[in-house]
């Protein structure tokens, strides 16, 4: 028999006699003649309602037992509940103690604890009730991220995790390596006494993937509409509330799609995601509206209520060039926007998300493709409030001579590309795509402020611990 949530428990359309619930126990008190308990499994926010009375067993031996953290099951009856906010309660008539818990020594405790120290205790956080709700939102972000593609068309490929080229030319790539680096004499060398990786197991040097944007172009320019959803990795030296060095990001790559059918559909796609969480977790939301951003719910609204404002790159420059007194680094056309930039015009001007396209080459990644002013590609971020941007994506460069051109350009070695420019060669197309960060994603849907809090186990510059 399948063994029943207390979620399930919760749901019951009647009460039930003889039911059994498995979890954890949250906190015990006891009454003169009475114990409670708060039972929770993760399968939902809601605990349930153990009584312990004496009419129904004694269970004077075990109640020292039923302390926060212990793993426990009870049997009993399921009975409507005479106290407010909760359907049903268990009536105890047997308990099993799966595993004991040291109160004084388990980490965690009912009063508050700060996110910095949760952080620390990280294999054992997601047995608060912050942590837990949070992690049911990411399965069910992650679901409807699969379902929004599913229903509308696209292929869920899976790219290389370990791959021999850089898909942004940015360089932030952790090295994918069996050498033994420990020992320098021992590493095999060339002629020319470097490193030679073509003794690697994999037969050259190899990387972890920071996207998997260019393998999902081969599969787009076949399949027509593919998406991934996987980790990448950036080796980027960069400690803030918003930056990862493992992340999950989802790319979708569309043949015939341009730039304007690609900021409607990343649009479609934001508001799609963030209405099913909003449908289908309302009480862990509810708990990231009391506990964590009272406006949380008004800024979801925003997101799913308004249309994103489209902004060109140039037109931002105008508007933040005549307050450039507010910003560490002045404006003017050419400067790369920073995020004081873009949290002004999302937070400060438009109050509402803005998709900010056609950057100025130099800005940009090699891929973009290039507009008829030789001067901006056709690439787009959707920036949202709080965050910044959440999605990076472009039309991609389609032709062949000006692909090459932009290579040779920003100095990166055409040789590993060879495939990729392959697809520039036989049958090329128009086509667009762009790279959802979830992690930023799960920041804008709880309003959990640093990054290191909407994932299990954060990988950041210097933390590498569980
Ligand atoms: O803008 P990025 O670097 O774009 C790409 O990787 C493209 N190849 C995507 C594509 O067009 N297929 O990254 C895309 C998104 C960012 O908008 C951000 O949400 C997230 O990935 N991201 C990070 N999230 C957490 N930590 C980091 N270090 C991130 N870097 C990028
Ligand atoms: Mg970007």
């Amino acid at each position: 028999m399948a063994l029943i949530t207390i979620k399930q428990l919760l749901a019951s359309a009647a009460p039930v006699n003889g039911a059994v619930a498995r979890g954890w126990i949250k906190t015990r008190r006891d009454s003169k003649v009475m114990s409670f308990a708060e039972l929770n499994d993760g399968s939902c926010r809601e605990s349930l309602q153990i009584i312990f009375a004496p009419d129904t067993g004694d269970f004077s031996a075990v109640l020292p037992q039923l302390v926060t953290g212990a793993a426990v099951e009870i049997k009993g009856d399921l009975v409507a509940s005479p106290a407010a906010g909760q359907k049903y309660e268990l009536q105890a008539k047997e308990v099993k103690i799966y595993g004991g818990c040291d109160p004084e020594k388990f980490p965690i405790q009912k009063k508050k604890t700060s996110d910095e120290f949760l952080r620390t205790v990280a294999h054992l956080r997601p047995r608060t009730n912050k942590y837990a709700a949070m992690l049911r939102i990411r399965a069910e972000l992650a679901y409807s991220v699969h379902k929004y593609f599913h229903d509308n068309g696209f292929f869920y490929v899976h790219t290389p995790i370990i791959t021999s080229s850089d898909g942004e030319g940015a360089g932030e790539m952790f090295t994918a390596t069996t050498l033994d680096l420990s020992k320098p004499e021992a590493l095999p060398r060339t002629d020319k006494g470097e490193v030679d990786f073509s003794k690697e197991l994999l037969g050259k040097k190899t990387y972890l993937t920071v996207t998997g944007q260019l393998e999902g172009e081969s599969l787009a320019t076949a399949l027509g509409k593919i998406y991934t959803f996987g980790p990448t990795f950036r080796a980027e030296n960069s400690n803030t509330y918003r930056h990862a060095s493992e992340f999950w990001m989802i790319e979708p790559e569309m043949a015939f799609y341009e730039l304007e059918d690609d900021m409607e559909l990343a649009e479609d796609f934001i508001k799609s995601i963030t209405k099913s969480v909003i449908e289908k977790c309302p009480s862990d939301l509810e708990l990231f509206a009391k506990f964590v951003e009272p406006a949380l719910m008004d800024n979801l609204k925003n997101i799913t209520e308004n249309k994103f404002e489209r902004l060109s790159y140039t037109d931002a420059v105008k508007l933040l060039e005549p307050v450039n007194e507010r910003f560490d680094v002045k404006v003017s056309w050419g400067v790369d926007l920073a995020s004081e930039h873009e949290r002004f015009l999302v937070e400060q001007y438009f109050k509402k998300p803005v998709i900010l396209y056609n950057k100025p080459k130099e800005a940009a990644a090699f891929y973009m493709k290039l507009n008829d002013d030789g001067k901006t590609v056709r690439g787009m971020d959707v920036l949202v409030p709080r965050i910044g941007e959440v999605i990076g994506g472009s039309e991609r460069e389609n032709r062949l001579e000006v692909l090459e051109k932009k290579m040779a350009d920003a100095g990166i070695d055409p040789l590993p590309y060879w495939w990729y420019l392959d697809l520039r060669r036989f049958g090329s197309v128009p086509h667009s795509g762009f790279g959802l960060g979830f992690e930023r994603m799960m920041m804008l849907v709880t309003g959990i402020a640093n990054i290191r809090d909407v994932t299990a186990f954060p990988r950041v510059p210097g933390y590498a611990e569980f």
